[in-house]
């Protein structure tokens, strides 16, 4: 039998798998440990720092249902869910970004042109481009389903005053692969930090904040499907997105356009008398086996 040190854990630990363990898993898994093992002699933790680490992960835990998951957001604020991403994207396709938690299931469909403002106040913002391959063909009827903030910077899924599809829609595009749709300009927002995931934000003197986006998720027929967000240039917290999701393909401009320029063929086409915004974000997806 070996004595166990600090300086021999690791190995040991590593000696304990067995032979049939899926490769995979035992690399995955020794990496992790070690990486683990290595943080603990480096820092030197102490028993406190370690037992106050536990208790957060208890508290997520306690907390986490299944619309909040603490750990997800754990993962986003540590830059582990955006450096996954990083790690599978594909060069000349547009970069995906965050998930995020309020996604919802069986949004409503939006057709080409339509409108997910409604009633809402806020800036009108027409949002339109092409989905394409890596090519530049565009792709025909790619589905689109797209989400954000009210512009009181809450979900639907967050507030008790919006139906829980508000700010939510799936889109087919067309033959030529256009989509477009308007819809009230989103703002910045925090990302919800009344739990461990707040205390960590507090304690590294970080803000809870985002810039404001649009969510995507598009799909198409043989084509790798893409989760991302797109920005505008001139949102404050572009250089300090708190889950690290800006990447500089997603950031583009929203082009002030005059009161009495709103073109045709838009559901809100009329009843737009005011000054709006315009931002054009093509969508360029990767071959599925890419
Ligand atoms: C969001 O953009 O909706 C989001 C992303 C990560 C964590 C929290 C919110
Ligand atoms: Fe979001």
């Amino acid at each position: 039998m070996r004595t166990v040190t600090k300086d021999n854990i690791t190995e040991i630990f590593a000696a304990y798998f067995s032979e049939d363990a899926d490769p995979r898993t035992r690399e995955v898994l020794l990496a992790m440990t070690r990486h683990i093992h290595d943080f603990i002699r480096e820092v030197d933790l102490t028993h406190d720092e370690w037992r106050k680490g536990l208790e957060l992960l208890e508290w997520a835990g306690r907390i986490t249902t299944p619309e909040r998951n603490e750990f997800v957001l754990l993962s986003d604020v540590l830059g582990v869910s955006s450096l996954v991403d990083m790690q599978h994207s594909v060069e000349g396709a547009t970069s995906s970004s965050v998930l995020g938690p309020f996604h919802v299931s069986n949004p409503p469909a939006l057709p080409v042109g339509g409108d997910m403002k409604r009633d809402f106040e806020g800036k009108v913002l027409l949002v339109e481009g092409t989905v394409r391959d890596m090519n530049g063909a565009p792709i025909p009827h790619a589905e689109i389903d797209i989400w954000q903030t009210a512009p009181n910077g809450m979900y639907s899924s967050q507030d008790a005053d919006q139906d829980i599809h508000s700010f939510h829609g799936l889109m087919t595009a067309d033959e030529n692969g256009r989509y477009a749709f308007t819809t009230a300009r989103p703002v910045s927002y925090t990302v919800p930090d009344d739990g461990p995931v707040g205390e960590i934000l507090r304690a590294a003197g970080r803000h809870p904040w985002r810039p404001s986006h649009l969510h995507y998720i598009v799909s198409a027929k043989g084509f790798r499907s893409l989760v991302t967000e797109v920005f505008p240039d001139d949102d404050p917290y572009l250089d300090q997105d708190t889950v690290f999701g800006v990447r500089d393909d997603l950031v583009m401009k929203y082009v002030a356009k005059p009161a009495g320029s709103f073109p045709d063929g838009f559901a809100l086409s009329g009843s737009v008398k005011e000054a709006y915004s315009r931002v054009d974000f093509d969508l360029i997806l990767a071959k599925e086996n890419h």
